[in-house]
């Protein structure tokens, strides 16, 4: 497939969340996708629960194995804030899924990332999909760690785009403005290898419709009509596929939200796009832009000040992603996962 880069290692640092459920998903429906491990970042929902949620998602999808450590427990130096009314009370929306059974990993997240990068210099990429504190943590432990990973993508920011909590703010960099800070700073100097930054300007054009979910459950092989549950809230999706389930019930809560706040039934699946993004370069077109992070603001605290016009004459330190090719990338979310949802079904029958 063009584009497609031939066996990435990954380290996935999540606060898992509908759609870094979704972004796990398509990890591990990815065959040039290899997680070395998955760590855990409280934002969506806290720390603890977030680690619980990501072991079971990675249960659910057949990558048992996959090493999942829980990373600090709050932000650098605000308070946890969590946002149930977008992922519901545990983050999984109306889904439930059976207790994880895989043990925690006994390394903090910041230690693994700094080990694994250490242990296989200039290799791994790292994909952030909630807030940087575990990334912050571990670069100062690490200050070599921007030269000892390959590259880091993050879903995170809004450029040139209104923001998701605040006008100018996204929920990621919201959460620990202290923390994106840190890491953007600790990147300032990877000329050749700044971060690849997916905020709100591009993740909101990758938008799962229901009729997404129809094409998705027929290319796992199950009934269409048993993907969609339009109605009262427990109103669970009766697929016998158990991903196809998942997601119904996971997406349904997500896109009930978006029709409150974004005016349309459907959900934007920020993780995923990102995820997809580091394993193939060519669906987004970036721009190489001086960043900062508005940390002392009234309104705009967490803001990801972004020079256009290079006013300030600073060299670029984030490639920030203005375009994607958002149906490529939908068409290859609903192959890949449903062909996951389809295979494991038929593994275990
Ligand atoms: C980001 O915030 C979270 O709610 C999502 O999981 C995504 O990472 C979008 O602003
Ligand atoms: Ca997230």
């Amino acid at each position: 497939m063009p584009g497609v880069v031939d066996g990435v290692p990954l380290i996935i640092d999540c606060d898992t969340g509908i759609d870094d459920s979704l972004a796990l998903l398509y990890a591990c429906a990815s065959a040039e996708a290899q997680i070395v491990a998955v760590t855990c970042v409280g934002g969506n929902v806290d720390a603890r629960q977030v680690a619980e949620n990501t072991r079971a998602v990675l249960e659910l999808a057949g990558c048992e194995d996959v090493e999942v450590a829980l990373g600090r427990e709050m932000p650098l130096v605000r308070p946890v804030q969590t946002t149930p009314e977008t992922h519901g009370p545990r983050g999984l929306g109306y889904a439930e899924l059976p207790p994880a059974r895989q043990p925690l990993s006994e390394r903090h997240a910041a230690d693994l990332i700094v080990a694994e990068a250490r242990a296989r210099p200039g290799e791994l990429t790292l994909v952030t999909l909630g807030p940087l504190t575990n990334l912050a943590v571990a670069v100062l432990r690490e200050p070599e760690l921007p030269r000892l990973l390959r590259r880091w993508v993050l879903m995170g920011g809004a450029y040139r785009a209104p923001g998701n909590t605040a006008p100018t703010v996204e929920w990621n960099i919201h959460c620990d403005p202290e923390a994106a800070k840190v890491a953007f700073t600790a990147w300032s100097d990877r000329v050749e290898s700044r971060p690849v930054a997916l905020g709100l300007d591009v993740t909101e054009r990758a938008k799962f419709t229901p009729e997404h979910m129809v094409r998705l459950a027929r290319r796992a092989g199950s009934q269409p009509e048993d993907a969609t549950s339009h109605g009262a809230h427990d109103d669970r999706s009766v697929a016998s596929n158990p991903i196809v389930r998942f997601i119904a019930d996971a997406l349904r809560f997500y896109m009930e939200f978006h029709s409150r706040y974004d005016g349309f039934y459907g959900a934007f699946i920020h993780d995923p796009l990102a995820l997809a993004a580091a394993l193939d370069p060519s669906l987004v077109r970036t721009e190489a832009l001086t960043v900062d992070v508005e940390l002392g603001g009234t309104l705009t605290t967490g803001e990801t000040v972004t020079d256009w016009r290079r006013v300030w004459g600073r060299p670029p330190n984030v490639d920030v992603a203005v375009e994607a090719n958002a149906s490529v990338f939908l068409d290859r979310f609903i192959e890949r996962v449903g062909g996951l949802a389809e295979r494991l079904v038929n593994v275990a029958s």
